[in-house]
């Protein structure tokens, strides 16, 4: 959830620093702060409450050093404050660390740190590693050892950076749970909790595996375990490219991402379509037809737009495959001793691969022998590699906290493996034909609504002052209402709720006035009739309709309608979703909220 950067070279960290951390202030941003070893000595430390560009406000012109680390902050243990901002230092102020993670035994080192003459600045639990690592750092330690000592202290999950004043020429690195990545230069060094940050500066990169840490030097690096054993990391090449990380000449990221998506979903597609057999192609499940025939049950973890998108997903495989399968949020599986079937395939959910919940709901599932595929966005993320097999997303980096480009990818993967699965099992070579060809045709589709924009601009603006909205749809329309919804709050903080149609005259009804509107899915399937009877309600009760529709309902059932082009019935929900993002997007532009960084979010959630 926070953001890490570290630099060791000829150069000044300085600038790196700042830049690095705008660009990961998407993790988190209610403080931020840097250290640098300075070339006079000492360690030099700004940090502030607020954003990047206050740092940068803060830090003054002579703050100079080869060697430094840097912080953008999500707070967990302690208020938003400038003295909760990292980097923290011990009392002698010879460490500075930056942290992302949570300590679990943060007290109880805390006070055993206290009994031994330290003084606490801070309430968080990062300060806990400054002095642990100080009070290893003893005459003649090599920093390295001092950090491996102090981290056998510590329970719990990080990814830090540590600088030492009296040992400038590296940085030590640690991963537990929290990525951090190197990057290579030319006689320097870098490191970042996420290669965003480092794409500008270098393409080659080594992910630290969890328990391992690095000393990184000017002029290389070494990793090794947590007992002390070398290890060997190759680097690897990123791939994504560096306009991915700017916003493009858009406003926001957001509008960008949500733009990208008939790129994005034409590269979640790619290679994996196969017509001749009227099936998709997906070589990283690790199963086979028998094993995948072997399977009775699925079940989709995920958390937040993730789950959303997974409860799509059920509904396509039960559709398509009519294997049963359900959505679970991750953050609940996790902790309700969930029973582990031998034959049920347990599918994880995450843009990030980062999500805690997410990866420990994984962790529980495969420590009762349970076999769990990923759909991931993230390559070599936490929760890829946790899991047995799955589908990557390749929509590139999703830089805003809202996810949009993300969800729908995953929506296409999992109408990829359901079209799979179907196709092992009893679906008709047409009606796999007829899959293919609408994922086919959904790039284009997607273009016709993002054209819609401008006018989709002109109903937020109309329906942004509401005092809530509900949105309701039926059955695969009442994903979609949940995944809208989520997205109007998020991002807007305009409450939203939402509905199943069905469920409307059981209790909800009571709230409809002109004064919370509702966002009414209605798709030309076989429950057309229905839903158009459920809009008469509401409009009986005054109560205001934006209608996302295949067809216009009648001037007296909608007050608005969005049109939609039409795809296959299973694949509806997708497109119906767009407009809603775009709605949210606008609503929140009109309600000059930070679009890209809604309050009190962060893009990755790696805490409890
Ligand atoms: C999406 O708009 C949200 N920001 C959030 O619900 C997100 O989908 C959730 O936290 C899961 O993230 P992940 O996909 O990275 O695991």
């Amino acid at each position: 959830m926070c953001g890490i950067v570290a630099y060791i070279g000829p150069k000044d960290a300085t600038p790196f620093l700042l830049e690095g951390l705008a660009r990961l202030e998407y993790r988190g941003y209610d403080s931020a702060g840097v250290a640098v070893a300075g070339r006079t000595g000492g360690i030099k430390v700004r940090k502030v409450k607020g954003r990047v560009a206050d740092l940068a406000a803060a830090v003054p012109v002579r703050f100079k050093g080869g060697t430094g680390i840097g912080h953008t902050r999500w707070a967990t243990h302690g208020v938003p404050s400038d003295a909760n901002a990292h980097p923290h230092q011990d009392n002698a102020e010879r460490i500075a660390v930056v942290h992302n993670g949570i300590i679990e035994n943060a007290d109880e080192l805390r006070a055993r740190l206290t009994a031994e003459g330290a003084v606490f600045r801070s309430e968080t639990d990062t300060e806990v590693l400054a002095h642990l690592i100080a009070a290893h750092a003893t005459e003649g330690v090599e920093l390295e050892e001092a950090v491996r000592a102090a981290l056998g202290k510590v329970v719990g999950t990080y990814g830090i950076a540590v600088l030492d004043a009296e040992q400038p020429d590296r940085i030590v690195v640690a991963r537990n749970g929290s990525p951090i990545v190197l990057g290579i230069g030319e006689k320097e060094m870098f490191a970042a909790s996420d290669v965003s940050a480092l794409v500008r500066y270098t393409r080659q990169v080594v992910h630290l595996e969890d328990g391992e840490l690095a000393t990184v030097r000017a002029d290389g690096f070494r990793t090794f375990t947590e007992d002390a054993r070398t290890t060997h990391r190759q680097p690897s090449t990123v791939d994504w490219e560096i306009d991915s990380y700017d916003t493009g000449g858009y406003e926001h990221f957001l509008l960008k991402e949500i733009h990208e998506q008939p790129g994005s979903v034409e590269r979640t597609l790619s290679g994996r379509l196969d017509e001749r057999f009227a099936t998709a192609h997906l070589g990283g499940l690790n199963l086979d037809a028998r094993e995948l025939r072997e399977i009775r049950r699925v079940k989709i973890l995920g958390c937040g737009s993730a789950y959303y998108a997974g409860e799509m997903g059920a509904q396509l495989i039960e559709e398509l495959a009519r294997i049963p399968a359900h959505s679970e949020p991750a953050s609940e599986f996790r902790y309700r001793n969930p029973v582990i079937e031998a034959d049920t395939l347990y599918i994880a959910v995450s843009q990030s691969g980062e999500t805690y919940d997410t990866l420990a709901a994984v962790q529980e599932v495969k420590r009762k022998g349970g076999r769990v595929l990923g759909v991931v966005n993230t390559v070599g993320s936490a929760i890829a590699r946790e899991c047995d097999g799955g589908i990557y997303l390749h929509a590139g980096p999703e830089i805003s906290v809202a996810s949009t480009k993300a969800f729908t990818s995953t929506v296409i993967a999992f109408a990829l493996l359901a079209l799979h699965f179907g196709r092992i099992h009893d679906l008709s070579p047409a009606d796999g034909r007829r899959i293919v060809a609408a994922l086919k045709a959904l790039p284009d589709q997607i273009r016709e609504v993002l054209a819609q924009s401008d006018a989709i601009a002109g109903l937020a603006a109309e329906y942004a002052d509401s005092e809530g909205m509900m949105f309701i749809g039926r059955v695969r329309g009442y994903p979609v209402a949940r995944e809208g919804a989520q997205k109007l709050k998020e991002i807007s903080y305009v409450h939203a709720e939402a509905y199943p149609a069905s469920e409307l005259k059981h209790g909800p009804l009571a709230l409809i006035s002109p004064e919370l509107p509702t966002v009414a899915l209605v798709p030309d399937d076989e429950l057309l009739d229905k839903n158009l009877t459920t809009l008469g309600e509401i409009k009986a009760r005054s109560g205001r309709v934006l209608a996302v529709a295949h067809r216009a309902p009648e001037a007296k059932l909608a007050d608005h309608c969005i049109l939609v082009p039409k795809s296959e019935p299973e694949l509806d929900p997708l497109l119906l979703n767009i407009p809603l993002q775009l709605l949210a997007y606008h609503a929140a532009v009109a309600l000059k909220r930070d679009v890209d960084k809604p309050r009190n979010l962060a893009k990755s959630v790696t805490v409890e």
